[in-house]
């Protein structure tokens, strides 16, 4: 995820610059750059690359002499990983320069009415839009420009910005991007997040959405979206620097997983347009949808189960028949391909071999490939016909959280534009499912509240040998992730079950107080599922109940039960999986494991 260190004071600025930004490293960056006003001029640098590249370009940031600047490591969004792209961006005359972290969600139109005006771009960011903007609207007061900007702008920021008429001065501002302002003992900073400044201050004070704050070496002013001053309390950091990095997380997984409500809205909100989805990267015409035959999803691990998913959602909504895949089955089974198949690949990472492979297979037989992808400029990325990003950000834990939940956003906005474009749904389900979604984000925020419910019932379950994740339809396809978690973290054998399965096998291994998860949120299977849950507790298993609020029901049949808010049956996923990644990660920390890094697993699976 992009990082933004900013520091104005005595000291020569890109020293410090340099070594905040390694502070924030561990997050995951692809360039890197820095401005710096050098008593005439600002002065910039950037790459693309590792810090070590921009040390070595300016020799430490001895080349770039001056006492006020900032800087910025990038993880791509818009455009792909390169020099151009790279932050800071300049204005037209290199007057006023910019750093951004979040995405402009209005950017394209922005940069065309910014363009109709003549103003001419370098790069393909959202970001170079701001430095143009607040050139058209810089006369002469910086908040000014700046409060206009926020005006017009959408999406979540976290800006840094340098004026060159106001040397003395650095300005940052923020709305749905997190950014903090730090009192030093010979200057001030801002800061993205507190491990960049950590060495040189413990008084921060934390930007509120849509405050703007005027930064000089001894005084620091924050002012509202109206140019109004308010007055704000700073606060004592007394984490140390590891804790920092985790923002007080113990382990990135959870710091990972209460990031989702966020990375979920980043994913969806920008392609949700006057009440309607629009994925300009999709790069298909309502003809080429509608001459869609047949959808492979193919992926690995958790990735796979969300295409498990999302066959239910394309074929209960859009009416196209899907076959999910394990990229490393599929390479190698030589699938028949038949006119209008379309191949969709999804990775977190865009490198996993398997994945690559098998769209390299689906492409060498002249099929149409979609990448599903987090990380841009990745090999999928790059390689797929077309990509659709999810914006989780980068993931560090080994266990996937936020980039599955954004891989099922990305197939629920695909299918239900597939079933628009193909008549298969109405507008008022069409806009009534809209509105499910934009509730997920809040959703999930209200489910992590309840996180120590649930570490109190995992801590039961620190020595048990075996649990069974059962459920139908969607269900099933929770269920897949729900045991992935459980054993990768903890290292407690568990199974998924298609829960009607149970008695052709499984069964026989329940015992007394065996753990049995049910997901029970698919209204026209609950009878079903509830009589397998009865089936298995009259064998001795503990079952625990995953349904949909006002489902009482379920209590007759399930001995400890978690309720879900009410959404459409197509997306409970997206909130059934949050309290299954909460018991997972509460079994592996009561055990005292490394929950972020388990043995044997790699986060990016670049081998076959
Ligand atoms: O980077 P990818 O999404 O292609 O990775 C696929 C799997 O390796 C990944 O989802 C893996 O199963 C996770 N560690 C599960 O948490």
């Amino acid at each position: 995820m992009c990082g933004i260190v900013g520091y104005i004071g005595e000291q020569q600025a890109a020293p410090i610059l340099l070594d905040g930004l390694s502070k924030l490293e561990y997050r995951g960056y692809d360039s890197a750059g820095m401005a710096v006003y050098n008593g005439k001029e600002i002065d910039m640098v950037k790459s693309m690359g590792k810090l070590k590249v921009l040390e070595e370009m300016t020799h430490g940031g001895s080349t770039l002499p001056g006492f006020s600047g900032i800087g910025h490591t990038r993880w791509a969004t818009h455009g792909s990983p390169t020099d151009v792209n790279a932050h800071p961006h300049y204005n037209k005359d290199s007057s006023i320069v910019v750093v951004h972290n979040g995405i402009i969600e209005n950017y394209m139109k922005l940069r065309r009415k910014l363009e109709g005006k003549g103003y001419q771009f370098v790069s393909e960011t959202d970001t170079e839009v701001l430095a143009h903007l607040l050139d058209y609207y810089y006369k002469g007061d910086p908040l000014d420009a700046i409060s206009k900007v926020m005006y017009w702008v959408e999406g979540s920021y976290a800006l840094g910005i340098l004026f060159q008429d106001f040397p003395g001065e650095i300005y940052a501002v923020r709305k749905d991007s997190p950014l903090i302002a730090g009192q030093g003992k010979d200057g001030n900073f801002i800061a993205s997040d507190v491990p960049a400044i950590l060495k040189y201050t413990r008084d921060v004070y934390f930007i509120e959405n849509q405050e703007i704050v005027k930064v000089t070496k001894d005084s620091l002013n924050f002012y509202n979206i109206d140019k109004e001053e308010v007055q704000k309390e700073s606060s004592r950091i007394e984490w140390d620097i590891s804790a920092a990095e985790k923002e007080g997380y113990e382990y990135f997984m959870l710091k990972e997983i209460y990031e989702q409500p966020k990375a979920v809205m980043d994913t969806l909100h920008p392609r949700l347009k006057d009440q309607d989805i629009v994925i300009e990267e999709l790069g298909m015409t309502d003809e080429e949808i509608l001459a869609v035959s047949k959808i492979y999803i193919v992926a690995c691990g958790s990735a796979y189960h969300t295409g498990v998913t999302a066959k239910y959602v394309f074929e209960g909504l859009a009416r196209i028949p899907v076959e999910v895949d394990l990229a490393s089955e599929f390479r190698y089974r030589r699938p028949i391909f038949q006119p209008g198949t379309l191949v969709i690949i999804v990775s977190q990472s865009g490198e996993t071999a398997d994945s690559l492979a098998a769209l390299r297979e689906a492409k060498s037989c002249g099929v149409r490939t979609l990448g599903i992808v987090n990380v841009v400029g990745s090999s999928i990325a790059r390689e797929a016909d077309n990509v659709l990003y999810t914006w989780a950000g980068p993931e560090i834990a080994v266990a996937t959280t936020k980039a599955y939940s954004t891989q099922l956003i990305a197939q629920y906005l695909l299918a239900l534009k597939f079933a628009k474009v193909r008549n298969e749904i109405d507008d008022s389900q069409f806009q009534s499912m809209l509105y499910d979604l934009e509730k997920l984000p809040d959703q999930i925020e209200f489910l992590l509240g309840n996180k120590e419910k649930i570490q109190h019932f995992a801590n039961r379950y620190l020595a048990t040998e075996h649990v069974f994740f059962i459920g139908r339809g969607i269900d099933y396809a929770i269920s897949l992730e729900g045991s992935l978690k459980l054993k990768e973290i903890s290292y407690i054998h568990s199974e998924a079950y298609a829960a009607g399965e149970l008695k052709h096998g499984t069964i026989s291994l329940i015992e007394q107080d065996t753990l049995v998860v049910a997901l029970v949120t698919q209204k026209e299977l609950y009878k079903k599922t509830l009589s397998n849950m009865q089936e298995v507790r009259t064998r001795g298993a503990f079952v625990m109940a995953v349904t949909n609020a006002g489902n009482k029901e379920v209590e007759k049949s399930a001995d400890y039960v978690i309720y879900l808010p009410e959404t459409n049956p197509y997306f409970t996923n997206s909130l059934a999986v949050i309290p299954l990644q909460l018991f997972s990660y509460y079994v592996s920390l009561g055990k005292g494991l490394d929950v972020d890094k388990p043995r044997n697993l790699a986060k990016s699976v670049t081998v076959e």
